[in-house]
C-alpha cells in the first residue's frame, strides 16, 4: 500500500492527529491494519471494531490487538457485535470512521456525540442512512462522504467490488463463469464492476434494474437487460447489489433453476429475502460445503453463499491491497481534514475535498512510475479564463 505509506511517513513528522481518539468501525483485514498504523503515526488513538460480523480475519485482529484495543472476532454474534460498537462509543471518540454507518448511528442514538469534531463514511448505505439523519435534522456533526471521492468511486467500487466479489463467489463454489448466466440486480458504482468483470471471464450476464437510466445504460454496454422474475428462470448466478431489501424474494425462488447459486454483494444481509428462502423451502437448509447453504425449493436445489451476507468479504478477502491503498489514503487525509477544520464545518455530509483525490491520484501514479503531462501556461490561461475565446 505505498500510497498509505508515504502519507503515513509525512504524518510521522508532522504529527496532525495528536491525541486525537479515533474510534474506526471498518472490516478487519490486513489493509485496514494499514490504516490504523497510518493514523498512530500521524498521532491519533485509533481503536477499531469490525463493520460486519463475517469480515474479521482474526489473525489480523490479534495482531493489531499488540498495538491497539480492537473489538472484534469472526462470526461474532449480533449482540457481541453491539457490545463491541458500545465499547467504541464508551470512549467519546472525536473522529469516526465508519462503513455502513453502525457507530456514528449508535452515537447520535445515545447522544454521546458531544465532543466529536465528525465523521467519515466509506460505503454507499452508510451514506443513506446519514443523509436521512441530516433530512431530519439530527446530524451532529461533519461527515465527509468518502465512498463518494473520485478515486473511490472510480477504483474501488468498478476495479475493487468488480473482483474481489467474483473471487469471493469462486473461492466458495470453484464455479465456471464461462457459458453460465450471471443475473446482476443493480447496475450502481459496485454492480457495473461486477457484470464487466463477469462478462471479461466468458459469462454471459443480465441485468435487472429499477432506475431507467442506468438500464438503459446497462443495455448500451450490451447486457440483457429484463424484469427480475424473467431473469430468475435464467440465471445460473445472481448477484444483488443494489443497497435495497428483499431484491431476491420467494416469487424469484421458486421460478429459479436447479442449482442456481445465490449471492449478494450489497453492505447488509437483506438483499436476498432469507425469510422467504426458508419459507420456500422444504426442510431445513444443508451445509454442502463451507459458506454454502443447500435449499430445496420444490425439488429444485438453490445454494446460498455466505448466509447473504457480503460475499466479498464473507467468502473472500475483500479488496484487493492495491485497491484500499488509495481508499484507506482517502480515510486518512479526510480524517485529518476534519481535524484541521475542527468547529469550521457544518454538521452536514460533505463532498471530499477534491484537491485529497487529486494528492492521491498522484501519489498511486508516482507509486507506479507513472508520469503525466501538465498544462502548458497557454493551455491554463485558455482553459480558466473566461476572457479567452475562440473567435
Ligand atoms: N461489496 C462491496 O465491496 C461493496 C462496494 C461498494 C458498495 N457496496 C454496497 O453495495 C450496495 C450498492 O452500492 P452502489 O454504490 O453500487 O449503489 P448505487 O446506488 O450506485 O447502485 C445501486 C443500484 O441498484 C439499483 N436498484 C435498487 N433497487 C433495485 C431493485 N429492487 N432491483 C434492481 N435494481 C435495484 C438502483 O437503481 C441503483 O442503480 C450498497 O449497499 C453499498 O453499500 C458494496
Amino acid at each position: 500500500m505505498p500510497v498509505l505509506g508515504r502519507i503515513a511517513r509525512r504524518f510521522a513528522t508532522e504529527r496532525p492527529l495528536e491525541g486525537v481518539r479515533l474510534a474506526v468501525c471498518l472490516h478487519v483485514t490486513a489493509e485496514t491494519a494499514n490504516l490504523m498504523r497510518c493514523l498512530a503515526a500521524g498521532g491519533g488513538k485509533g481503536v477499531l471494531c469490525a463493520a460486519n460480523p463475517l469480515s474479521t480475519q482474526d489473525d489480523v485482529a490479534a495482531a493489531l490487538a499488540e498495538e491497539i484495543e480492537v473489538h472484534a472476532r469472526f462470526g461474532e454474534d449480533l449482540d457481541t457485535y453491539t457490545r463491541h460498537v458500545g465499547a467504541l462509543v464508551e470512549g467519546r471518540p472525536q473522529v469516526t470512521i465508519d462503513d455502513g454507518a453502525d457507530l456514528l448511528t449508535v452515537m447520535h442514538g445515545v447522544q454521546a456525540t458531544d465532543e466529536l469534531i465528525g465523521g467519515t463514511e466509506e460505503t454507499t448505505t452508510g451514506l443513506l442512512r446519514l443523509r436521512k439523519l441530516e433530512a431530519e435534522g439530527g446530524l451532529r456533526c461533519p461527515v465527509l462522504a468518502v465512498n463518494e471521492s473520485r478515486t473511490e468511486r472510480t477504483f474501488n467500487d468498478r476495479y475493487g467490488t468488480g473482483q474481489s466479489a467474483l473471487d469471493g463467489i469462486l473461492r466458495a463454489t470453484n464455479l465456471l463463469l464461462a457459458g453460465h448466466t450471471l443475473v446482476l440486480l443493480g447496475y450502481g458504482y459496485a454492480g457495473k464492476g461486477i457484470a464487466q468483470r463477469a462478462r471479461g471471464a466468458g459469462a454471459a450476464v443480465i441485468v435487472c434494474e429499477v432506475d431507467p437510466t442506468r438500464a438503459l445504460e446497462a443495455r448500451m454496454e450490451g447486457f440483457e437487460v429484463m424484469p427480475s422474475l424473467e431473469a430468475a428462470e435464467r440465471g445460473d448466478l445472481f448477484v444483488t447489489v443494489t443497497g435495497s431489501r428483499s431484491v431476491l424474494r420467494r416469487e424469484h425462488f421458486e421460478l429459479m433453476k436447479d442449482g442456481a447459486v445465490l449471492a449478494n454483494a450489497g453492505h447488509f444481509d437483506v438483499e436476498i429475502d432469507l425469510e422467504g428462502l426458508g419459507a420456500a423451502a422444504a426442510g431445513d437448509p444443508r451445509e454442502v460445503l463451507p459458506l454454502v447453504e443447500q435449499y430445496h425449493v420444490e425439488g429444485r436445489r438453490l445454494n446460498l453463499l455466505a448466509g447473504g451476507r457480503v460475499v466479498n468479504l464473507a467468502a473472500g478477502e475483500g479488496h484487493p491491497a492495491a485497491v484500499m491503498d488509495m481508499s484507506f489514503a482517502t480515510q486518512a487525509l479526510a480524517v485529518e481534514h476534519l481535524v484541521r477544520e475542527a468547529g469550521a464545518l457544518p454538521p452536514r455530509v460533505l463532498d471530499v475535498p477534491h484537491g485529497i483525490d487529486e494528492e492521491i491520484a498522484r501519489l498511486k501514479l508516482s507509486a507506479l512510475g507513472v508520469s503525466i503531462d501538465e498544462l502548458t501556461e497557454e493551455q491554463r490561461l485558455y482553459l480558466h479564463s473566461w476572457q479567452q475565446n475562440d473567435s
